[in-house]
């Protein structure tokens, strides 16, 4: 070899192993967290993958918390992240938000939430998004506008649902919640576009947590086409009802709402409402089903549980006038075992293990730095299975609730997040699961088909879905 290669060689083999190197022992002014950044590139992110067959923690966690404690450092999809299941450090963190921290978006998601969190008046943006969605989907809403004709749906949807076969409950659960979430979001134009609109929605749903390879074929790459076609149809939904600024709804949905504004508030370009409704449509419906999946998978393995709910809403029936009736506001918030059952569904069955930010500035933690730039992953997963607290924490047990203290479940159950990012949706949900378990309880029964084993990778979900026969309540 010429001494000039050899030079070459030389220099290439050099740079390799201080990359290496470097991949292996980040820059950070201080101590990191314990843990390892995998493999050059790849990181962690196949162990991460490895799927498990249970409620429990996915097993990446459980070893790395064991091995390294409650705070810990990898790598996953290319990207350096600290992972927490210190309660306290979680607390903490959610009281930085928009301080030392900012809220971190997978790829797919980043440009429409982080529109928001990149200006200067960020927070200000932040809060009226915040309002206009409670102002649509929050408490007064829900009492005032909301409750009667959701009971409607739910049962008019039900009540399809047993003249057919058999009803696959996360695509059926997803169409209602969908149609119904949309129409608040923007009335009967969607009508017309609602079910190739969902269509697109569901596709991207499911490749939610795929790794960022943009090359035709992969789950990603289909991701980004089907979030393409999505925003072209809101544009065009959007436009139409630019274009048609007399023709009033007879009740003011989120998108006349923010049209309206649109002069008083410079924010509100066309691009920034297309991305909101893209945003307010996907976790209207993606959230919610998955729940109410999960929640009948879990009563239909645990009669007691049935009995007792089944009990709970015979009993509402039977101080009505007319059992026929609607549900009033008074009967919801009598509901008191439905709650705990809710409660138990969404800390056992919570679909993702936890929640992501992004440091802004190095942060100090218990002799611990936290770079600048690193994400944090707050496991909620792991702090709403900590045995201190949820004795038996993998037994469906909404039992427990009745003795379990406001100040222990702020700390340490947190399925709608935490601090000034928390859900936005946490009341609209826990209604519309309320209405649906009282519908099916009261005016039907149902069997099992096939499905409901569950299955981590690391999203917790129904291997092979669930399917289930809905039958008239005596039949
Ligand atoms: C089972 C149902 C749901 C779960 C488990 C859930 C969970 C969460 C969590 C954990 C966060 C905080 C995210 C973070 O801190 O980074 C959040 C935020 C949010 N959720 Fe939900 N959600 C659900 C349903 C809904 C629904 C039905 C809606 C809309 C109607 C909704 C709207 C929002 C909004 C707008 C935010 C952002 C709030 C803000 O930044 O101020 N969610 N949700």
């Amino acid at each position: 070899m010429l001494p000039v290669q050899l030079c070459v060689a030389a220099l290439l083999v050099v740079c390799i192993t201080h990359w290496i190197y470097r991949w292996r022992n980040p820059k950070c002014n201080g101590i990191l967290p314990p843990g390892s950044m995998g493999l050059p590139l790849v990181g962690e992110s196949l162990q991460l993958l490895v799927p498990s067959n249970s409620f429990d923690l996915p097993p990446f966690l459980k070893t790395r918390l064991h091995r390294y404690g409650p705070i810990f450092r990898t790598s996953v999809a290319g990207r350096a992240v600290v992972v927490s299941a210190d309660p306290e450090f979680n607390h903490f963190i959610f009281q930085q938000q928009g301080r030392l921290v900012e809220s971190w978006y997978l790829d797919l998601f980043a440009k429409l939430f982080k529109q928001a969190e990149n200006r200067a008046d960020g927070a200000y943006v932040h809060k009226y998004v915040r309002n206009l969605i409670l102002s649509h989907f929050g408490v007064e809403s829900l009492k005032e506008t909301l409750l009667s004709p959701l009971e409607a749906t739910v049962r008019e949807t039900i009540s399809t649902w047993s003249n057919q076969e058999s009803v696959e409950v996360k695509d059926a659960v997803s169409a209602m919640a969908f149609d119904f979430a949309t129409r608040e979001i923007y009335s009967s134009d969607a009508e017309n576009f609602s079910q190739n609109l969902r269509e697109k929605f569901t596709c991207l749903s499911r490749g939610l947590l795929s790794f960022p390879l943009n090359i035709p074929g992969t789950t990603y790459n289909k991701c980004l086409k089907n979030r393409k076609a999505a925003l072209d149809l809101l544009s065009m939904l959007v436009k139409k009802r630019r274009a048609s600024p007399d023709q009033m709804h007879k009740k003011v949905d989120v998108l006349d709402h923010v049209l309206q504004d649109m002069t008083s508030e410079k924010f509100l370009t066309e691009d920034f409402i297309v991305q909101l409704m893209f945003g307010l449509s996907f976790v209207s419906f993606e959230t919610v089903s998955g729940a109410a999946t999960m929640l009948i998978n879990l009563l239909g393995n645990n009669p007691l549980v049935l009995e007792e709910l089944t009990a709970e809403h015979e009993g509402i029936l039977k101080k009505r006038e007319n059992p026929n009736s609607s549900i009033t506001w008074e009967e919801y918030k009598s509901m008191t075992f439905t709650l705990h059952v809710i409660n138990e569904t969404l800390r056992l069955g919570s679909v993702s293990p936890g929640l992501l930010r992004r440091a802004r500035k190095d942060i100090e933690f218990n002799g611990y730095t936290i770079p600048k730039g690193w994400a944090i992953m707050l496991l909620s997963s792991a702090v709403q299975m900590n045995p201190e607290i949820y004795k038996d924490p993998l037994s469906f047990n909404p039992w427990r609730w009745k003795d379990l203290e406001p100040s222990v479940i702020s700390k340490n159950y947190m399925p709608f997040g935490s601090g000034i990012k928390q859900c936005a949706g946490s009341e609209y949900t826990k209604l519309f699961l309320a209405t649906f378990i009282h519908v099916l309880v009261t005016k039907h029964r149902w069997i099992k088909i096939r499905g409901g084993n569950v299955t981590r990778n690391p999203m917790l979900q129904l291997k092979n879905g669930l399917c289930i026969k809905i039958l008239g309540k005596n039949d």
